[in-house]
């Protein structure tokens, strides 16, 4: 372990993270690679100069499907995207970003060789910040090469110009892709730009899109003294979110239906007696919007007594229970769809004339009649759910 040394800033991340990975797009460093078991029918195609810099901890890609806008931050050398474009198939796409340039090389050179081997070309690779998705680091490179900045006037209008390319010309649009992965980069981001982080991860994708996660996470707080010491945090452990507050990080930029769809049982590393693990996270974006009464009702099936959901309303096994329309959309569709029984009114209302649903106040957790029980129910007909329907 190297001597510690600051590492509170974004500038000091950046770099150790920089330095760390231009090495080891070059030579493979053991010292990075947590075993993953990836489906071998897709690495049939990929070079091995990158199946050899496999720096992930976890396989996102899992969750895709054909069709997909996909992107995938912190693309290394590209594996990831290249199982991507190959599940997403020729009518999907996949979008690497990466900020490092001898990552985004081997990328981008062995992107036309997986093309030819599968028949179609779908992934291109973008030089970025994962928590700036607007900059287009090239052009600002370029810019800045042709205009320096030396004073305060330069440096302002530099300023203007990433302002202005942020507006007009952003790398990665609002609500642009269906689904965002990353296979253990997040924890490299510097603490404080992490909640900027996950603000771009929820930006970028579209309504009832979703983030597909794979990182390190600690079993508890990492302390000051592991996170000053760069090759920690370069090689994906110091930078990590304690487990809880992963899952928070994405509630609190505005997801929900937040899912831990792996946890390894074995640690990855232990350090100073602090667990580092790889988890799995899937989180889903559409609950924002307004409420109105379609005159629609859910019952939780169980086995749980009740369950609260990201708005905070309950739901309590066997109760006929109103929610809006826009929850009721929520609820017949992953990850809760199948949950509940879906029921529709006799008469259908019409959203024109729809009356404003109270949403909140949230209901209780404590039991007895809910505030929100749906009755009379005769004669409403069972909706079906979107991934019923989808078979
Ligand atoms: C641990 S490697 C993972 C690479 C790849 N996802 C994989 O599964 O092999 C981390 C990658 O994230 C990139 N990276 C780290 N911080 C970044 C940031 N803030 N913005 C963009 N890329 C970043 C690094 O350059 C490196 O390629």
């Amino acid at each position: 372990m190297s001597a510690p040394s600051r590492m509170s800033t974004a500038p000091d991340v950046e770099q150790a993270v920089a330095e760390r990975y231009s090495a080891g797009a070059q030579a493979v460093e053991a010292a990075l690679c947590c075993p993953v078991d990836y489906d071998p029918r897709w690495l049939q195609v990929i070079p091995q100069e990158v199946l050899d810099r496999d720096y992930g901890c976890g396989d996102p890609s899992r969750h895709l499907r054909e069709g997909e806008t996909v992107l995938d931050l912190g693309s290394g050398g590209g594996k990831v995207a290249f199982i991507a474009a190959q599940v997403v198939g020729t009518s999907g796409r996949v979008i690497g970003v990466d900020i490092n340039d001898e990552m985004m090389a081997l990328a981008t050179s062995a992107a036309p060789k997986v093309a030819e081997a599968v028949g179609f070309a779908n992934v291109e690779f973008r030089k970025g910040r994962i928590q700036d998705l607007r900059l287009d680091v090239v052009a600002t490179e370029q810019w800045l090469a042709a205009q320096p900045v030396t004073d305060l006037a330069s440096l302002q209008a530099f300023e203007a110009e990433t302002a202005r390319q942020r507006r007009e010309s952003p790398l990665v649009p609002d609500a642009s892709v269906d689904a965002v992965v990353s296979n253990c980069v997040l924890n490299l981001v510097a603490t404080d730009l992490k909640g900027a982080l996950f603000a771009e991860i929820f930006r970028v994708l579209r309504r009832g899109g979703r983030a597909i996660i794979s990182d390190i996470v600690s079993d508890t707080e990492v302390p000051a003294h592991l996170r000053a010491d760069p090759e920690l945090w370069s090689g994906c452990l110091s930078g990590a979110f304690q487990e809880e507050a992963f899952l928070h990080a994405f509630e609190d930029a505005g997801f929900h239906g937040v899912t831990l769809d792996k946890r390894d049982s074995a640690a990855w590393q232990v350090v100073d007696g602090i667990e580092f693990r790889s988890v799995t996270v899937v989180a889903y974006k559409g609950k924002q919007g307004p409420c109105f009464d379609h005159d629609q009702a859910v019952v939780f099936k169980g086995p749980w007594k009740a369950v609260l959901d990201d708005d905070a309303h309950v739901y309590e096994r066997g109760v006929p229970t109103a929610v809006c329309a826009k929850t009721f959309q929520l609820l017949r569709s992953a990850p809760y769809s199948g949950q509940f029984e879906l029921l529709e009114p006799v008469e259908p209302v019409d959203p024109e004339t729809a009356p404003v649903f109270a949403c909140a106040p949230p209901l209780s957790l404590a039991g007895g009649p809910s505030a929100a029980v749906r009755r009379p129910l005769a004669g409403r007909t069972t909706a079906i759910s979107f991934d019923d329907a989808c078979c």
